[in-house]
């Protein structure tokens, strides 16, 4: 049977058909005028993205090759670092600084929840010597479906002269997130989330603070050096060969967000959140994330007692041709995610839940058929 295939994952996410045909042009140079003009839109268009008036440093990169920039930047070894944690992502970004040499001291959170500003803060206030030099945070918690209050986390930071680095990799450009009016050093995100493009392009935005911070910064780096990224960008260039396909994509699916607007997006991504959610609870299914931090970019619902999450997911496939994430680390098997970010319509999430109705009757745990569905029309109708 033909089965259409819906790549609910959250990244990569389905790439828009206007930016595929982009991407299918013949090679330019990329030391030549047609290159520049086209990197320059690119460069101007991300600054709204990023809300910034910084340059955006484009990597040829997977977003964590963009966070492991960001911090060879500005670290040096035996700099002690305040990695705050709610998850996976959280984790990799203090083992990325650890790897290279810095002192991390973790603030973790439960799985599931969100970071807490007061306690933020309250660590901050110890560090009278102000021997923390920078502190992590995640903007999307992508292994749990968790959104941080990334404004109130920044302005915990009070007077502590500690760098605040960002990854929004997975947020950016579907969840609010101000660089410039919320006082953020450096801001991390990928190509392949809220930015619809293929994966292999990073980003990463510094502010007057994190560029002083670069002069002094001891950790190694060649590829990575942002003051090289930076000069090559004084010319609207690169300064090693760029993706220059992945780029024609970006300059599309740049023109497609300026179109819709980015208030638009936001709040397509949240009302998608809130259709899911209600589906999702209609069939008695628990969420990982409260609604209060649920995040509007992916959702994580926990397996049926009893029930691996892995199961769910290859019936989804096999049957519907629908792709579903799973848990990852410690919740691996317990939870199945659902991406919503980027290339996402009501359309595609009512199909999801009526195909997840189907699938978990087919898994032996009765549901009453269309109950999902009935939940998230209503969504959509009545908001
Ligand atoms: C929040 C977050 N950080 C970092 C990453 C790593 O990005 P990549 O897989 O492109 O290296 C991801 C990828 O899903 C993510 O969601």
């Amino acid at each position: 049977m033909l089965k259409k295939q819906y790549l609910m994952v959250p990244g990569p996410t389905a790439v828009p058909e206007r930016v595929l045909q982009a991407m299918h042009r013949p090679m330019i140079n990329h030391r030549g005028p047609q290159y520049e003009g086209m990197f320059r839109s690119i460069s101007e268009g991300l600054k709204k993205v990023f809300k910034t008036e910084n340059d955006v440093l484009t990597f040829p990169a997977a977003g964590t090759g963009a966070m492991e920039a960001a911090l060879v930047n500005v670290l040096s070894p035996g700099d002690k670092v305040l990695a705050v944690s709610i998850g996976a992502f959280g984790d990799r970004f203090a083992e990325i600084a650890a790897r290279h040499g810095a002192v991390i001291e973790k603030l973790d959170f439960e799985w599931g929840t969100a970071a807490d500003p007061a306690r933020l803060a309250e660590r901050l206030t110890q560090d009278k010597a102000h021997e923390i030099k920078a502190i992590l945070l995640t903007h999307n918690e992508t292994s749990t479906g968790v959104t941080n209050d990334i404004q109130a986390l920044a302005k915990a930071r009070g007077n502590h002269p500690a760098l605040v680095l960002v990854d929004a990799i997975s947020g950016l450009g579907a969840i609010n997130l101000e660089m410039d009016a919320w006082g953020l050093d450096i801001v991390v995100t990928g190509a392949q989330k809220a930015l619809m493009i293929p994966p292999g392009l990073g980003f990463v935005a510094m502010n007057e603070r994190a560029w002083g911070a670069q002069a002094e910064a001891k950790m190694p780096k060649f590829y990575w050096d942002a003051q090289n990224i930076k000069k090559s960008l004084a010319k609207w260039q690169n300064p090693y060969t760029p993706p220059v396909s992945l780029l024609y994509g970006l300059e599309e699916s740049l023109k497609l967000m300026e179109e819709e607007g980015l208030e638009n997006i936001f709040q397509r991504h949240q009302k998608l959140r809130d259709i899911l959610r209600a589906g999702l609870k209609a069939l008695k299914l628990s969420l990982l994330a409260d609604d209060a931090v649920a995040s509007a970019a992916v959702t994580a619902v926990l397996a049926p007692e009893g029930m691996e999450g892995k199961k769910i997911q290859k019936q989804m496939k096999d049957r519907f041709g629908i792709t579903l994430a799973g848990g990852q680390k410690k919740l691996e098997n317990k939870i199945v995610r659902i991406g919503h970010v980027g290339y996402v319509a009501e359309t595609d999430i009512l199909v999801t839940l009526a195909c997840l109705e189907m699938t978990l009757q087919t898994l032996g745990i009765p549901v009453e058929y269309g109950a999902a569905v009935k939940a998230a029309e209503r969504v959509i109708m009545e908001g």
